[in-house]
């Protein structure tokens, strides 16, 4: 964050550009301060209560309301797409890191869909994207009505000029933006590649922390929310949004990022997982990976998410008679995972920075043969994984392949489970 930032997740803030463009002691005075316009942005129901309850009030030049109609966005021809057609095959499907295609695209256009769960208008569920972008956005914002934004850069830098703050965004840090919130997005390296996790259901949070205790995981003040900033530029704008799955565009005649000053506890803010407090065993077994979770987005069942984002930070080993990698699961709730940096603990191969993995309910899954038989046979002292940044968007919904998904999968997946030896009983 280069000018400034605000750390807490999920504080009240108040910020402003300008000295004097906050209102005091009220949201929506008869005249706010210099002619802005007051806005308030409900990311809850209104009646939502305290606890869950997310809105800002922001003060603007002009209202956010004041835009011709939309009309349907065909500029991002892989962004948005439903999952396939057909049935879903229950398939543990692998996908290679996407290349850099033809003459380039922003973040916006750049953005391919990848798996789907639910329909957003169902308020559940979650969307995995992958962006590739060589180009800035440039006279254009994006606005997701359908959910919140966990972007998560896996090859270089990003800059989020969002309607609330600039981030300034590297591999290793995750962006989380709000359904709603404008922005658009620049590329300090000129090249980017990363995901991105859209939620359709109830707000991320912090996990509860149970028998852990008041710290540890990811502790609130390492959130950074950015201090307000705007850029008065007129001229010819185009808004993208997407709303309930498909794009739209209109045209403003002047940057949608135009808000002077805001209060409330309903803002991007980032994260860097290098500040993540990694809890795990000190005597023996893994712990479910649930242990490794940053932020939750609950169902209406109890301690089942609607989708968990985890990650599988850098840690010291040190269970004794162990099998230290993750272990062979079938699970009810559904797997989506990505890597950022290094390699992960369960898979030798085939699994490269930018790739992406799906391993849906009930799917049979875990170390391939290698992993498997090195740490099978490893000599059980302390070892610290270094380097490695996995994550995973879990579900209790199943992810349905995009047609692009489908048609660039790993054709040989499963033969990361091919050619283990059987167990040998002794001879009656
Ligand atoms: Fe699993």
């Amino acid at each position: 964050m280069s000018d400034g930032a605000m750390t807490g997740f999920g504080n009240h803030f108040a910020t402003e550009a300008v000295a004097g463009a906050l209102p005091v002691g009220r949201n929506s005075p008869q005249k706010p301060a210099f002619g802005l316009y007051a806005e308030q942005l409900s990311g809850t129901a209104f009646t939502a209560p305290r606890s869950e309850n997310r809105r800002s009030w922001l003060y603007r030049l002009r209202p956010s309301a004041a835009h011709p109609p939309f009309r349907p966005y065909t500029g991002a021809g892989l962004f948005g797409a439903e999952a396939a057609q057909g049935a879903v095959n229950p398939n543990r499907m692998r996908w290679s890191p996407l290349d850099f295609e033809g003459e380039g695209a922003d973040w916006l256009d750049g953005l391919a869909t990848m798996l789907a769960s639910n329909p957003p208008d169902s308020q559940s569920g979650a969307t995995v994207h992958i962006y590739r972008a060589t180009k800035d956005m440039v006279d254009r914002a994006f606005v997701s009505a359908d959910g919140e934004l966990i972007i998560v850069p896996e090859l270089g830098r990003l800059v989020l000029l969002t309607e609330l703050g600039r981030i300034e965004l590297s591999p290793g840090e995750i962006a989380l933006i709000p359904r709603g919130v404008r922005f658009r997005v620049t590329l300090p390296d000129g090249k980017a590649r990363g995901y991105v996790a859209e939620n359709h259901g109830a707000a991320f949070r912090l996990p509860d922390l149970g028998p852990i205790g008041a710290n540890g995981l990811a502790n609130p003040r390492d959130f950074e929310t950015p201090v307000a900033w705007f850029e008065d530029v007129e001229g010819s704008f185009r808004l993208v949004q997407k709303f309930l799955g498909s794009l739209w565009e209109t045209d403003l005649g002047h940057s949608p990022m135009d808000v002077v000053a805001w209060h409330g506890n309903l803002a991007p803010c980032k994260y860097d997982l290098s500040r993540f407090n990694t809890v795990n065993t000190v005597s023996f077994d893994h712990p479910d990976p649930s242990i490794f979770t940053v932020l939750t987005s609950p169902s209406d069942v109890p301690g089942t998410a609607n989708a968990d984002f985890v990650i599988f930070p850098p840690r010291w080993m040190v269970a004794e008679d162990t099998f230290r990698p993750p272990w062979f699961h079938r699970n009810v709730m559904s797997e989506a995972m990505g890597l950022i940096t290094g390699a992960y603990d369960a898979k030798a191969e085939g699994f490269a920075p930018g790739a992406l993995s799906l391993h849906n309910q009930m799917a049979g899954h875990g170390p391939d043969v290698a992993s498997w038989k090195t740490a099978s046979e490893a000599e059980l002292v302390p070892h610290k994984i270094e380097n490695t940044m996995a994550f995973m968007v879990e579900s209790r919904w199943v992810f349905r392949p995009t047609q692009f998904a489908l048609d660039h999968a790993q054709a040989d997946y499963d033969t990361a489970w091919e050619g283990f030896p059987k167990a040998s009983l002794p001879t009656p």
